[in-house]
């Protein structure tokens, strides 16, 4: 076989470029243009092949045949890069028209939020509270067994207790064994008194005189219910003032005062009906009546009180003996309702932009 530079020769070399540079051209999109390279400057490429068989030419021929396909390399490289950049200037000015964007259109806009209804009551009530020495408290969602129930003065066979009335959790650790089972998601904010009145107590074991206790504790509860009235998950405030004088009319002053605070009504009639709850003795319900709209009249249920049972006193490590107090749990659900007029609770939680725009 003859060496294969002579079976080019130079001017073959230039026909090598000229027939690479038309395949270049010939490929309309990238990845076809690096088969096409393939074929010139591949390792199996004709180039290479020439460069390959530089060495079976005479050593007087082989520095200006090598001169000479390097040359010609470079310049079919050069052709390639330039193709290269061509296709994918093309790719971009494509995408860049198919994507372009309209910028004489009107804005979308952006929608303003705002706060939710529930949460501003509780704000008011929070604020109102501040403004007569309450601090605010908090505690957990999941709480124990001990401080929902047992500390409350809630005895095992209470109906609050039941399945059908409290959501049960069970903790387990990681191979999925129990771990424990008195944890649920609390049925009421009340289990913050206690939490209040241990963490106070350990914080003043040091005076003969500790001071009153004045908080509320707003926050989620849980319970088994679901209609129109009733969700789920729903909200309460509760109240709680423990000092070495406090009486119930002190409860009524607070509570009365608020309420009408509350609702910028002077007029508004606050009524406390007898009733039990096993953490209060005596225990009441508390009611209101507006004097005009259209609920004028009618009797409605916001809240739950009484003076906090020697019982929970004590397991709040307090002693009865000296301290006094009283506690009070209402729902800001409720009294979002009727500051707003809405009559059904779940527009709280459904999410529905609709109603909630409505609050801006
Ligand atoms: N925890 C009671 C409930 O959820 C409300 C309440 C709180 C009643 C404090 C009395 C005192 O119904």
């Amino acid at each position: 076989m003859r060496p294969p530079f002579f079976l080019t020769g130079m001017e073959n070399l230039e026909q090598l470029v000229t027939q690479a540079t038309a395949a270049f051209a010939a490929a309309t999109e990238l990845a076809r243009l690096e088969d096409v390279k393939a074929a010139y400057l591949g390792s199996q490429g004709s180039l290479t092949a020439l460069l390959k068989g530089l060495g079976k030419l005479p050593p007087e021929e082989r520095k200006s045949a090598g001169a000479a396909i390097n040359d010609a390399k470079s310049r079919i490289e050069a052709a390639l890069a330039a193709r290269r950049d061509d296709l994918k200037n093309a790719r971009l000015a494509a995408q860049l028209a198919s994507e372009s964007l309209d910028v004489t259109l009107p804005g979308r806009g952006q929608a303003r939020g705002s706060i939710h209804p529930v949460m501003r009551t509780l704000d008011r009530i929070e604020q109102l509270f501040r403004s007569i020495g309450f601090e605010v408290a908090d505690g957990p969602e999941i709480e124990t067994d001990w401080h929902n129930f047992t500390a409350l003065n809630t005895p095992e066979n209470h109906p609050a207790r039941s399945m059908h009335d409290t959501f049960y959790l069970l903790d387990t650790d990681e191979r999925g064994g129990r771990v424990r089972e008195d944890v649920l998601l609390r049925t009421h904010t009340s289990p913050v008194q206690i939490r209040t009145m241990l963490a106070h107590v350990e914080k003043y074991k040091h005076l003969e005189h500790m001071p009153e206790i004045r908080v509320i504790c707003p926050g989620r509860v849980y319970r088994v219910d679901s209609d129109a009235t009733h969700s789920p998950m729903f909200h309460q405030v509760e109240g709680l003032w423990v000092g070495e004088q406090v009486s119930f009319a002190d409860l009524k002053g607070v509570v009365a005062d608020f309420l009408r605070r509350f609702f910028e009504s002077d007029d508004l009639k606050v009524r406390f009906r007898p009733s039990f709850f096993p953490f209060t003795e005596p225990s009441a319900e508390i009611d209101v009546a507006f004097m005009h709209g259209a609920l004028e009249g009618r009797w409605l249920e916001i809240a739950g009180c009484g003076m906090v049972h020697p019982n929970v006193l004590r397991f709040g490590g307090i002693d009865p003996e000296k301290y006094t107090g009283f506690a009070f749990g209402m729902g800001p659900d409720r009294l979002t309702m009727l500051r707003y007029g809405i009559n059904d609770l779940r527009l709280f939680f459904d999410g529905d932009l609709r109603f909630l725009s409505q609050f801006q």
